[in-house]
């Protein structure tokens, strides 16, 4: 008999996510243990129990899910799984903290359908945001010119550098020049350049209006990813899916969701290949990228 393979959902709120168990369920885990309350502080003894049950050649059938509305407290939960792992003993491990990183790899993959990454100057409004600063990330990564936009710009430029300092040394090359921090009020000043823009902002507020949006005559994609009304960029349906209008495509939150869910269930999936993987936005944007590949 195959050995069962063990999902640990480790999450911050107090009931575990339930959209995240379907996701686990519909990907194949055989079993998934679901622990809320977590916190950095009380994740240790729950890891030890992952690392010391299974035998070295039997880990790849254990593997962690960090959830939780709270990104920033799942990427300290992150930060103490990696601290007591040791060795070969360990087990592959998810970070989608309220579905910040499976949405932000679904969003620009949606945009990489129309434009070439490393020809494209894209404005991520609410680039604040775990989802907005994620976006900025990918899109960095892969050669993107980007203006990351907040309602403050000290804000806007703290994102920035948190940012850089993920990218880590590639922040040595071009990618410390083709990053820019802005002030909501400034983007009257970005939008003429812009091929792409990603809404990021917080669900239910419109950042850009129908009229700034259709002014933008070099954008080519526009992709608001909050679902709930008003639209984040003014126009959009929520379920629009490549919808054409003149020279640009746009995509609603619903549009991109398709992907986001592939993107999550492949993402599980693979969790369960090896023993030693852990899933961030650009883990999870590759097996994203192995999908539209495959499309
Ligand atoms: N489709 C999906 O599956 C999916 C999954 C996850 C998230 N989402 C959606 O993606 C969007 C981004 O998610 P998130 O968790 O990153 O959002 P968030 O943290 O709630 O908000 C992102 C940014 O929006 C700005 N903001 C807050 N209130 C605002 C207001 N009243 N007016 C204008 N801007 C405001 C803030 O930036 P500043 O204060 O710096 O301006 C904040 O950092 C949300 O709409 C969310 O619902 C969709």
């Amino acid at each position: 008999m195959p050995t069962p393979k063990i999902l640990i959902q480790l999450d911050s709120d107090s009931h575990a996510s339930s959209f995240d168990a379907v996701v686990a369920v519909d990907a194949g885990v055989d079993q998934l243990l679901q622990y809320p309350n977590i916190e950095a502080s009380n994740v240790q003894g729950l890891v030890h129990g992952v690392m010391f049950t299974r035998s070295p050649a039997e880990l790849k059938n254990t593997a962690i899910f960090i959830g939780g509305y709270n990104v920033i407290a799942g990427e300290a939960i992150g930060k103490e799984i990696a601290k007591t792992f040791f060795g070969p003993i360990r087990v592959s491990t998810m970070f989608d903290g309220n579905g910040s990183n499976t949405t932000a790899a679904a969003a620009v993959l949606c945009a990489y359908r129309h434009i070439t990454p490393h020809q494209t100057t894209a404005l991520v409004l609410g680039g604040t945001g775990p989802v907005g600063g994620r976006v900025a990330r990918l899109l960095l990564r892969n050669g993107a010119e980007v203006y990351l936009t907040s309602r403050d710009v000290s804000r806007a430029d703290s994102a920035k550098k948190e940012i850089l300092e993920r990218v880590g040394g590639a922040a040595k090359d071009s990618s410390a020049t083709r990053i820019h921090a802005i002030g909501s009020d400034t983007i009257d000043s970005v939008l003429p350049e812009a091929n792409v823009v990603f809404g990021c902002g917080a669900a239910g507020y419109e950042l850009l209006s129908e009229e700034k949006l259709c002014s933008a005559t070099n954008l080519r994609v526009a992709i608001d990813l909050n679902a709930v009304p008003p639209a984040g960029l003014g126009g959009i349906g929520v379920n629009e899916k490549a919808m054409r209008r003149g020279d640009r495509v746009d995509y609603g939150a619903i549009g991109v969701g398709g992907l986001k869910m592939k993107i999550h269930r492949r993402a599980i999936q693979k969790l369960f290949e090896q023993n030693d993987a852990f899933f961030d936005a650009e883990e999870i944007f590759a097996i994203g990228q192995e999908l539209e590949a495959a499309r």
